[in-house]
């Protein structure tokens, strides 16, 4: 058991003090969660393979799927790499600090740990303060999952944290809610168009204003499970799952609404206790146990920002199984739906 320590910081201009005792632990190969934009991260110097393999132990994070480096300025990501293509430096021009991740080719010095066993490794400059402040004081670049047990949601608040790696780890940074709630976009940068191997933070239709023609890995859609060669081994494992089972309900909003009442009463019938995970149009249609919206399906930035803390909700309140409506897949709503997709392990019923 490690003492985990938990330091409230300001999110906007995080206290000197307070950084400095996270650094000196990040320093000396220990482990730090600290909030993103996106989600929290759990930090390790990422030059250091020791403090890089207590992450995979303390996530319990299968070995093989390699974990996104942190940096502060760009001069860092020019040491872990080689040959940026021009299409990346423009991406991160535009958008760094931002939740989009590079997979650019690593130079030798990146520890084997991080990349999984690849050539490549991924990189991106969190927009965040407390992050940007942590890795600036460490004086090195930090590699960061998601701070949640592997497969779980992702953290989007100190406490979720908390109850995933307590007695885990050394320390928590709690600065607030994150902002985004869904992970940063994924791009592979090495191939070209560039590819999305996770839909994330920054949207496809943003990508593409800015290089043109971008692909969509068919794993980053996650409409089923695939057992194929992926880029990532990382892309194959199970994800976000709340403990309830989910199914996802796919459709017209008429037909989605329909099917999910239907869905709905027959785990009644059955006995199950059944939440329903549902927008604000529709959360009033409907008769379970628990009702949860996602917010505005016109304003699919709310439904990233809420849904893994209602899906961490949904074990407080112990329901059997969550029924989820899908949202459309544009802008955010498609990084929604890839983790709704991975929540629900395929179990996906369409509507119309
Ligand atoms: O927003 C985020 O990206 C958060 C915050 C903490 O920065 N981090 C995060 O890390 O979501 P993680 O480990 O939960 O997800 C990293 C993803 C995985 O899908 C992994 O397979 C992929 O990035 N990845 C990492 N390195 C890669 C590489 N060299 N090639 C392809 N995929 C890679
Ligand atoms: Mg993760």
């Amino acid at each position: 058991m490690t003492r985990t320590v938990i330091l409230e910081v300001n999110r906007e201009k995080p206290e000197k003090p307070k950084i400095k005792s996270a650094a000196d632990v990040i320093r000396n190969g220990g482990l730090v969660a600290f909030p993103t934009e996106t989600v929290y991260g759990l930090g390790a110097d990422a030059l250091n393979a020791k403090a890089v393999k207590r992450i995979y132990a303390a996530k319990k994070r299968p070995l093989d799927n390699p974990i996104i480096v942190h940096v502060a300025t760009e001069q860092e990501t020019l040491q872990l790499t080689k040959n940026i293509p021009l299409k990346a430096k423009k991406l991160i021009s535009v958008f760094w600090p931002g939740p989009l991740t590079l997979v650019l080719r690593a130079c030798e010095k990146v520890p084997k740990a991080i990349t999984g066993g690849l050539d490549t490794v991924a990189v991106r400059m969190p927009r965040h303060n407390v992050a940007l402040a942590l890795i600036e004081e460490s004086g090195v670049p930090i590699a960061a999952p998601s701070a949640n047990r592997s497969g779980r949601p992702s953290p989007t608040t100190a406490e979720h944290v908390r109850q995933d790696l307590d007695g885990r780890i050394e320390m928590i940074l709690d600065g607030g809610s994150t902002n985004i709630g869904v992970e940063s976009t994924v791009l592979d940068v090495t191939v070209d168009p560039p590819e999305i191997l996770r839909p994330g933070g920054t949207t496809y239709e943003e990508l593409v204003k800015i290089v043109g023609q971008v692909k969509i890995h068919p794993a980053a859609l996650a409409e089923k499970s695939v057992r194929a060669k992926v880029p990532s081994p990382g892309m194959k494992h199970r994800h976000y799952a709340p403990t309830a089972e989910l199914v996802l309900v796919e459709g017209s909003v008429e037909s989605t609404v329909e099917k999910t009442q239907q869905i709905i009463n027959y785990n009644l019938r059955i006995g199950k206790r059944v939440g329903v995970l549902a927008t604000d149009e529709t959360k009033d249609m409907y008769e379970a146990d628990v009702v949860k919206s996602l917010g505005s399906r016109a304003d699919l930035s709310s439904a990233a920002r809420s849904l893994f803390r209602l899906l961490r909700e949904f074990d407080e309140d112990k329901v059997d199984i969550i029924v989820a409506e899908g949202v459309p897949l544009e802008g955010l709503g498609l990084a929604v739906m890839n983790r709704l997709r991975k929540a629900s392990n395929y179990r996906i019923v369409k509507a119309d």
